[in-house]
């Protein structure tokens, strides 16, 4: 019988209802991966990747092999025609020999630009927020979620996994990384991309290095000495490297001492190839390629978003001997080996519905852990709904959203932002850069909790009007902060002199004020002791508004503690004022419509340098206000709890894994997770700042309760870089080690000699 086409999706879709009514759970059982569709030499699970990719690369020609190290152009949001699934960039399939399409996509804090394609992501708290729990567990678990929610939108590879070092804390970019400690970053990171390559989908991390400002980024040149580097900056990538076995490193737009980053030798092949032994790729920042022949001999593998030099240039420099077959193989390998060591040959990306609801949970579960306590005068909070009357929020939009951070992690909001962007102004990067709020009601939330009735939102433009609205209401909860993003930095830490003027008139019309910031980077609080309590809730992602309902109203008791130093002012800084660019090393930017081809040529010749020195050397984040005894606002690893612990009883036993172990108490009168911190000073001989951090534990506590806490400390951490040997050393003598609930509470100390 002859059946019509729409008589065939007829029947199919009865077929289909038929079985899904007789199979149960027929949608849950439905395979996410499928078996690659043909059998070949590399088919073998069981084989080495190195093994399966040198097997493919023998029967790839030249013209192949050069396809894998380029990308195709901006590809974003384009689908359809060509081969791209709308993300950052992609590299072309091989489909004769079954190697897929590695298609990319940004995906710091969830996947980006879902808008342009109709596809829901997760927005989950921004990084440094997530950073605040000091929870591998949670990272692992947000990494994860990404994983799944980019196999199900087609993407076969994350551009997540920032890991710089907050050297700057005004770097636009701040609220992407995992703040201040290579220790915590490091471990963070690699828990996030152990995450996301569990899902067989390419992990990376950036910016490969020292790419520590946005302000004239493609030209900057940071200098700074290895020893701080091997110690600080790239500790975090190594150990989140050895964490996680990411399948590629994304090399930074800066220069570093001299030359691009994406052609720095020292960067790519003497400490990432040699030093960490990373066997993954390379891939360049979209436009961070800046010659051929130099980059790829430095280690670079492949170019994005398009084919300026690793395309027919490559292709050149292999026939004419400047790279050698070896070199451009061993590009190839590096390729391959991660599309089989991640798995993902082997389970091929099948496109799903994204689980929405999963996203929800994953993300408030986070944004709990996140949310940090900074100020609970008189034990303001929590608040009980049953005692307090009315509460007014005011200002920060916290009637209709939460903030978001910007630039290429732009997770977009489903329905669109909750408060109507400006129109995207003359530069090009402006459809990245606009002010985001996800539509998640703080005071839609805060009434769940309350009641209706209770709790109401005036927006804080008029100064009186936000007074006396503080004066009726039994609390007043002011929202403040300051939005971030990629292509910008912040001028100052300081709040928007509105804001900081909205906290003062309400703060003096009612002394319960709390003030809920959210920011992506630390902030200044001339205000702090005219406030009852403040709580930094960073970007809180899609759940945050209910995260934060729970926090205030002690459904939810907090655990968060701070990855970043709060200063008390920009002048305490390092370096009180950003360099910024000359003119020409920040040419203006075309507008939307004019012809962009000088402009890119420009860039990819490599813009004149201009210098930025790093003179702090070591002295990173709380290591600075250690070393030069400057008093800080909130000192790294601090965070409030609704209870209090003691502790007591330090023992500290060396060997290959220094053993150290110390009892924790609940002293309060509710359950709680405190995250104990052992730091360690070293011999003077040692020449470092004054302690680092060295481990840490997660503790959970009822009322009451006693613990006795171990933290096995693995003695690379206590070790020094020796530039002159190019090895790391333990200096002999007298270490103290240290624990408490943050970097300047450290109730315990105990020596340790090591020979
Ligand atoms: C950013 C990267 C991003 C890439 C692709 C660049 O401008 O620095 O972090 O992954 O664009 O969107």
């Amino acid at each position: 019988m002859k059946l019509s086409n729409s008589r065939k999706s007829a029947l199919c879709a009865v077929m289909l209802a038929a079985i899904a009514a007789t199979t149960p759970f027929a949608v849950a059982q439905f395979p996410r991966t499928q078996e690659p569709p043909k059998h070949y030499a590399w088919s073998d699970a069981a084989m080495s990747p190195d093994a399966r990719a040198d097997l493919v690369i023998k029967e790839l020609t030249l013209e192949e092999k050069i396809s894998l190290l380029h990308g195709q152009g901006m590809s974003f949001g384009q689908t359809g025609p060509t081969a791209s699934n709308g993300g950052a960039g992609y590299s072309n399939a091989i489909p004769r020999v079954g190697i897929p399409a590695i298609q990319m996509a940004d995906s710091a804090y969830g996947v980006t630009r879902g808008a342009s394609s109709g596809r829901y992501s997760t927005a989950l708290p921004n990084n440094l927020a997530a950073a605040s729990s000091w929870d591998p567990e949670a990272a692992f678990e947000y990494g994860a979620l990404i994983g799944r929610e980019l196999r199900a939108q087609g993407y076969s590879m994350s551009l997540g996994g920032g890991v710089n070092l907050t050297r700057e804390p005004r770097n636009g970019r701040t609220f992407e990384y995992q703040g201040e400690d290579p220790l915590l970053a490091g471990t963070l990171a690699g828990n996030f991309v152990k995450g996301v390559q569990s899902e067989h989908i390419i992990g990376d991390l950036k910016h490969y290095a020292v790419n520590d400002q946005e302000s004239g980024r493609n030209a900057v040149n940071a200098n700074i000495d290895k020893r701080s580097m091997r110690e600080s900056d790239l500790l975090a990538f190594e150990i989140a490297f050895k964490i996680s076995d990411v399948g590629a490193f994304m090399c930074s737009y800066n220069r570093v001492n001299g030359d691009f980053a994406c052609e720095n030798t020292y960067l790519l092949t003497d400490v990432l190839r040699k030093a960490f032994e990373f066997p993954g790729f390379v891939v360049s920042d979209w436009g961070g390629t800046h010659s051929t022949a130099k980059a790829s001999h430095a280690g670079l593998d492949q170019e994005q978003p398009g084919k300026t030099f690793f395309g027919d240039a490559l292709q050149d420099a292999v026939k004419s001997g400047d790279v050698s077959q070896a070199e451009l193989d061993e590009h190839v390998h590096r390729i391959l080996r991660t599309i089989f060591a991640t798995g993902l040959f082997d389970h091929p990306v099948v496109k799903q519905v994204p689980d929405v609801e999963r996203g929800f949970e994953i993300a408030q579960s986070i944004a709990e852990k996140s949310i940090v306590l900074l100020k609970n005068e008189r034990g303001i909070l929590p608040l009980d709904p049953a005692k307090f009357g009315s509460v007014v929020l005011i200002g920060g939009h916290a009637d209709v959203g939460v903030l978001t951070g910007g630039g290429s992690a732009q997770v977009d909001p489903p329905g669109g932002s909750a408060v109507p962007p400006p129109p995207p102004g003359p530069n090009p990067m402006a459809a990245f850069m606009r002010v985001t709020w996800l539509p998640d009601s703080p005071l839609r939330a805060l009434q769940a909790k309350f009641g209706a009735g209770k709790v109401s939102y005036v927006s804080g433009d008029d100064l009186a009007a936000a007074a006396s609205a503080a004066k009726a209401a039994n609390v007043a909860i002011v929202f403040a902060y300051t939005w971030e993003s990629e292509g910008m930095d912040l001028k100052t830490l300081d709040l928007a002199a509105e804001q900081n003027k909205l906290i003062e008139t309400v703060a003096a019309a009612n002394p319960k004020t709390i003030v809920v910031l959210e920011t992506g980077s630390p902030t200044t609080m001339p205000w702090v002791d005219k406030v009852a309590g403040v709580v930094e809730a960073w970007y809180p992602g899609i759940k945050g508004a209910e995260a934060l309902a729970n926090l205030l109203t002690g459904e939810v008791n907090p655990t968060g503690k701070l990855a970043v130093t709060f200063p008390l002012s920009d002048a305490d800084l390092p370096h009180p004022t950003l360099v910024l660019p000359p003119p020409e090393s920040q040419p203006r930017r075309p507008a939307p419509g004019e012809d962009i081809s000088a402009f890119m040529a420009n860039m990819a010749k490599g813009l004149p340098a201009f210098q930025t020195t790093y003179d702090e050397k070591l002295k990173v984040g709380y290591k600075w206000y250690d070393a030069e005894k400057k008093p800080v606002l909130f000192p790294f690893g601090f965070g409030l709890s609704y209870t209090t612990y003691a502790y007591s009883g330090l023992t500290v036993k060396g060997g290959e894994a220094v053993s150290v172990s110390f009892t924790l108490r609940n002293t309060g009168k509710r359950a709680g997770t405190e995250i104990a911190q052992v730091y360690a000073s070293l011999p003077d001989s040692a020449g470092e700042p004054p302690k680092r951090l060295i481990g840490w534990a997660r503790v959970d506590l009822a009322a009451g309760e006693s613990k006795q806490v171990s933290v096995s400390v693995d003695q690379d951490r206590l070790k020094v870089y020796d530039e002159a040997s190019d090895s790391w050393k333990l200096a002999p003598g007298s270490y103290n080690v240290m624990a408490g609930g943050s970097s300047q509470s450290l109730p315990l100390h105990q020596q340790l000699t090591l020979p």
